[in-house]
């Protein structure tokens, strides 16, 4: 792979950005999921930290689920979810992070007997002490798991609904062929009518259909992943069109063999069609790397430039959940770095 210029790399580093698509169970570090292993008295299938992170070669997006569901069985207590959080929030804070909005899968963790509770305390707890110490703003987005049933998900929606001014939005994550947006447009209506917002994953291997019916069956704001819309010429139209952002993650499509090279990655046409593309990590700790090596591989492989630099940080803002305010503050930030 072509090396970047080291002044463009700190440039890229340095920017400021938000993260709109990071799964926080996949922030769990192999060493991580080994020393909650140890603290819970959880048993695991793999001897070794090393043992662990060489099964982390994936095939699809399914052969990485298996491994990230398996993994998240160490989380038991509170303090396990916040111990992960707050990792993740320093390794943002350390890629010039601003802000991120995380999603968190609940049943992943209720469906072993964890409380919801433990779940969001933890998580909250992460998210108050990344503000106060790290100045790392976040939100929590909470995905449905499309491979269950709508029952499953409504009675999930019930559980939140103790903590709705804690979560800003709901997310459909999990095995995408197979459980088209469609499944799920009654609770995320149901979510919506609650004042949540509505994000899905859509077209990470799925076809474009699957991103129309985002938009249409579950209002969904943004789309994650989104990459299989160049396929489709009126669907990319349409985006353009409402502005409706991407979030796309290189190392992941790559990792989860959707792409074949970052090389042959799409971000480029992307934002040449006038799509709102972010970068974004979705599971750095199984993906190889969080937001600046995301970023600095990518436009390596991809040659891509400050013009690009400036509109993926700009649009990583535009297309949060933050207030208009706060928005401008950041471009008027992002605009003086470009200078
Ligand atoms: N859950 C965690 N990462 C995911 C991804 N990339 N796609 C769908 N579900 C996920
Ligand atoms: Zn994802």
């Amino acid at each position: 792979m072509s090396s970047l210029d080291p002044a463009f790399e700190r440039f890229l580093c340095g920017l400021p950005k938000a993260e709109l698509h990071i799964h926080i169970e996949g922030s769990l570090e192999p060493e991580l999921i080994f020393a909650l292993a140890e603290r819970n008295g959880v048993a695991l299938d793999y001897p070794s930290v090393e043992a662990l992170r060489q099964a982390y070669a994936f095939t699809n997006l399914q052969s990485f689920l298996d491994i990230y569901y398996a993994g998240a069985s160490v989380l038991l207590k509170a303090a396990d979810f916040h111990d992960m959080a707050y990792a993740y929030f320093q390794r943002a804070q350390a890629d010039n992070v601003r802000h991120a909005e995380l999603f968190f899968d609940p049943q992943t963790h209720t469906d072993r007997g964890v409380p919801f509770a433990a779940v969001m305390e933890g998580l909250k707890s992460a998210q108050a002490k990344a503000q106060a110490e790290l100045g790392v703003s976040s939100e929590l987005i909470m995905c449905f798991l499309r491979h269950l049933d709508e029952d499953a998900a409504f009675a999930t929606l019930e559980q939140a609904k103790p903590y709705l001014d804690d979560i800003i939005g709901v997310g459909l994550d999990s095995s995408e062929v197979g459980n088209p947006p469609e499944k799920f447009a009654r609770v995320f209506s149901a979510a919506r009518e609650l004042g949540l917002r509505a994000v899905a994953h859509a077209g990470e291997e799925g076809p474009p259909s699957y991103i129309h019916g985002a938009l249409d069956a579950l209002s969904a704001e943004r789309i994650d992943h989104g990459v299989q819309s160049l396929a489709d010429p009126a669907l990319v139209e349409r985006l353009v069109r409402e502005q409706i952002p991407l979030t796309v993650c290189p190392f992941s499509n790559i990792k989860l063999c959707v792409f074949e090279r970052l090389q042959g990655h799409n971000l480029g046409q992307l934002l040449e069609a006038g799509l709102v593309a972010t970068i974004n990590s979705d599971d750095p700790a199984y993906f190889g790397g969080y937001m600046n090596q995301n970023f600095v591989d990518t436009f390596a492989a991809l040659g891509l430039g400050r013009d690009a630099a400036r509109t993926l940080a700009e649009n990583s803002f535009k297309a949060s959940f933050i207030s208009a305010e706060r928005k401008a503050g950041y471009l008027q930030e992002v605009a003086e770095y470009c200078a």
